[in-house]
């Protein structure tokens, strides 16, 4: 008998990617072979993000393709999972009467007794929200084979008012570090180049566990792996960021000088109403810190325009900050209430045209900063991580720096995976523009040397 066949597709962020791995690995571990087009698969599984109204609107418009599908192929087992499955629980099922299970956050690593069981009886809704053991990772699902994600810890404490993360992936919990350094030797030994830690809030990695500090104990261990050339770690919170956690950045080779650490707003106003802790006087601070400790870092950003009560002066405060931190990227939001949350229950008062005009503003302005700065590499030697092909121009490869800049440059197929040298000849405000450095080339004044941030 052919293997059962799975399709697997994932929206929002990259823990539910991840979760979309494990879960792929679990179902392989069963027997059942990936497939590429939904109108192949015996099962198609949907991991859903529920951060933005506008995310699960996608989901139930392209959940609600798969109806033909499942008309034509009454067998068909389908499944919603991830955060919008565990927020909203059976509701799907009234809305998407042709999924056969609903799988939240909690329950996916069940996930292949969950498809046999939809198979004799449809309707099941798996949303708990007792934390299961995680099965092994399974190496060969991974979908890169020299990058890979790690989960350190789960779930966020933080209860940022706007945010629907803590009511659908629960509260904090880390794992312990030997579990996390057994996964990254296992992932180095099968060819892994650059490990990504996963965490909602990963400067407070080990809290869970009386440590609160562990993020840069980690660091140091996973620096000692042979062969993990890179290492990242994503979301940093202003607040909980240390100098220690900024220190093993700066001392561990591998870890890249590069921070994801959202703002969120420049308004002191607009930030107390947001629960961030922290005031954009502080946010500077923080940025002053680690631009101290970690010469050269780069510096990522999140903003939420017209969050309630938002009001032109706090968004020029925001335009301001952009302006001044100049960020490596920002990634700019319109504000979506999320039902459940504190902020759900101010009134949405920015209208939808104001909140776009806000969106396009700030990434007006953080495009004017990107291609400034983008400008300074030019001349620079830097090292890139190839990741495959250019997407845009396949002609070129593409890849990153340490700082998480792209660079795209001619090149043979077959460095994939490898570290190489790059002189940056142009930019623009996405993109570096480079040609590989070869060994013998002379830069103008002697041997290249490779910028490494
Ligand atoms: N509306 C708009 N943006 C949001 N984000 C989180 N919740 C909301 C919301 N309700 C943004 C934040 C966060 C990013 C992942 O998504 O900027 O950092
Ligand atoms: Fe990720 Fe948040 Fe979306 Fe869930 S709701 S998938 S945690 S971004």
């Amino acid at each position: 008998m052919n293997a059962p066949r799975v399709f697997v597709q994932s929206y929002g962020c990259q823990m539910n990617k991840l979760d979309a791995e494990i879960a792929l690995g679990v179902l392989e571990e069963a027997g059942y072979a990936r497939v590429s087009d939904p109108a192949f698969a015996d099962v198609v599984l949907i991991f859903t993000c529920s951060v933005r109204a506008h995310a699960e609107e996608r989901v139930y418009s392209n959940a609600g393709k798969l109806k033909h599908l499942k008309r034509r192929r009454p067998d068909l087992v389908i499944g919603i999972m991830g955060c919008m499955a565990q927020r909203e629980g059976k509701a799907i099922l009234r809305r998407l009467p042709h999924v056969d299970f609903v799988c939240g956050t909690f329950d996916f690593p069940r996930v292949a007794t969950l498809v046999e069981q939809a198979r004799q009886r449809r309707g099941i809704v798996a949303c708990g929200t007792e934390r299961l053991p995680m099965p092994p990772r399974r190496l060969r699902t991974r979908p890169s084979r020299f990058q890979a994600y790690v989960a350190v810890m789960r779930g966020c404490d933080n209860f940022c008012s706007y945010c629907i993360v803590p009511y659908v992936r629960g509260r904090e919990v880390s794992r312990q570090p030997a579990e996390v350094l057994e996964e990254v030797r296992r992932l180095v030994d099968d060819g892994v180049r650059e490990v990504t830690l996963l965490g909602q809030n990963i400067d407070s990695y080990g809290k869970s566990f009386g440590r609160p500090h562990a993020l840069a104990d980690l660091l140091y261990e996973l620096g000692k792996v042979a062969g993990l050339d890179r290492i990242r770690f994503i979301t940093s919170h202003p607040r909980d960021i240390s100098r220690p956690i900024l220190e093993a950045m700066r001392d561990v080779p591998a870890v890249c000088e590069h921070l994801h650490m959202p703002a969120q707003s420049g308004s002191d106003r607009i930030l107390a109403l947001m629960n961030r802790g922290y005031t954009a006087s502080r946010y500077r601070e923080v940025v002053a810190l680690a631009r101290e400790v970690v010469p050269g870092i780069a510096i990522a950003s999140d903003f939420i325009v017209g969050f309630p009560g938002e009001s032109q002066e706090d968004f020029a405060m925001t335009a301001a900050m952009v302006r001044e931190v100049r960020f490596q990227n920002c990634f700019v939001f319109k504000y979506s209430p999320r039902p459940g949350t504190r902020a759900a229950e101010l009134p949405d008062d920015v209208p939808p045209e104001e909140k776009r005009r806000r969106n396009l503003a700030l990434l007006a302005i953080q495009e004017e900063v990107s291609r400034r700065s983008h400008l300074e590499f030019i001349g620079r030697v830097v090292e890139v991580l190839v990741e495959g092909r250019s997407r845009r121009d396949p002609r070129r490869l593409s890849g990153r720096t340490r700082s998480n800049h792209i660079v795209v440059f001619e090149g043979e197929t077959g460095s994939e995976a490898c570290l190489v040298p790059v002189r940056i000849v142009s930019a623009t405000p996405l993109t570096l523009v480079g040609e590989r450095v070869l060994p013998g080339d002379e830069a103008p004044g002697g041997t290249p040397q490779v910028a490494s941030r």
